[in-house]
């Protein structure tokens, strides 16, 4: 030991940090005994409206991962005013002891409470999205925001949907599928959502920069990057409508 070099323990050091990395984002040993559906794809692909109903047919639990780092990066940004880009340890932090409940709502979506505050209309805003982007490409949030899907999957059965769920959250998922659609058709998608969600509908080429934005962020970060997981099947949205997607998935977890 005394031998060591300064920079051979600090090599050692960080090595032993990235193993204890590695091992906290093991996936639990088997799903045997409960069904998990994962469903990953880039932002507008339809993941959303797909995994619920889906979940609502196979009456299952429906999570949203994308929740999660929306909570996350609203009670980082907006309540402890933390810098999304340069304060990934306070955020990783606060990502391992985040109060949050997601509950099932009767039409199939989730009422996200932090602390027991209603802020599921709240982590929809511009703001909240981008803080989501930039959070979550730091591995330490993303090792506590793992942790925290696997325990709130803690069901008979789940229908999971994200971008890294079949990837590394589940990557022993019963079914796995990667949905991905046309730039133009997602853009679309996601100009309607906030139509519907703020009924003021912004210039679709801002919304295309973003997504495109979104996407490089999403496919390009170290851990947890946007990938179709080994063993996915993969289904284009762009001419589907929900339910043919949903039937499309059906023909896969129950074959006739
Ligand atoms: O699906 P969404 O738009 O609600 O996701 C919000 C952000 O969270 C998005 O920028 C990507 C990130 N995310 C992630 O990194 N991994 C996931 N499994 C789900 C979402």
């Amino acid at each position: 030991m005394r031998s060591m070099t300064k920079r051979s323990l600090k090599a050692r050091g960080s090595r032993l940090k990235a193993t204890a990395f590695a091992s906290s984002l093991q996936p639990p040993a088997s799903s045997r005994g409960r069904l998990i559906i994962t469903i990953d794809g880039p932002a507008g692909v339809g993941k959303s409206t797909v995994a619920k109903l889906l979940a609502q047919r196979l009456r299952l639990m429906y999570l949203d991962t994308g929740a999660t780092y929306r909570a996350l990066a609203f009670a980082a940004s907006q309540r402890e005013r933390l810098n999304p880009v340069t304060d990934a340890k306070q955020i990783a932090a606060l990502g391992r002891r985040l109060p949050l409940r997601l509950l099932p709502l009767a039409e199939g979506g989730l009422q996200v409470l932090l602390d027991g505050e209603d802020i599921t209309r709240q982590i929809r805003t511009e703001e909240v999205t981008e803080a989501a982007a930039q959070i979550s490409q730091h591995p330490e949030v993303r090792e506590a925001m793992v942790a925290l899907q696997r325990r709130l999957a803690n069901h008979h059965g789940v229908v999971v949907e994200g971008r890294d769920t079949g990837s590394v959250v589940f990557p022993k998922a019963d079914h796995k599928f990667f949905l991905n659609a046309d730039s133009d058709v997602r853009a679309k998608r996601r100009q309607r959502e906030l139509k519907r969600l703020y009924g003021s509908r912004p210039p679709l080429k801002q919304v295309r920069e973003q997504i495109h934005f979104r996407d490089g962020l999403d496919r390009t970060r170290r851990v947890g990057p946007l990938v179709k997981p080994a063993g996915a099947v993969a289904i284009d949205t762009t001419h589907r409508t929900a339910p043919q997607v949903v039937r499309a998935m059906l023909t896969h977890i129950r074959p006739t």
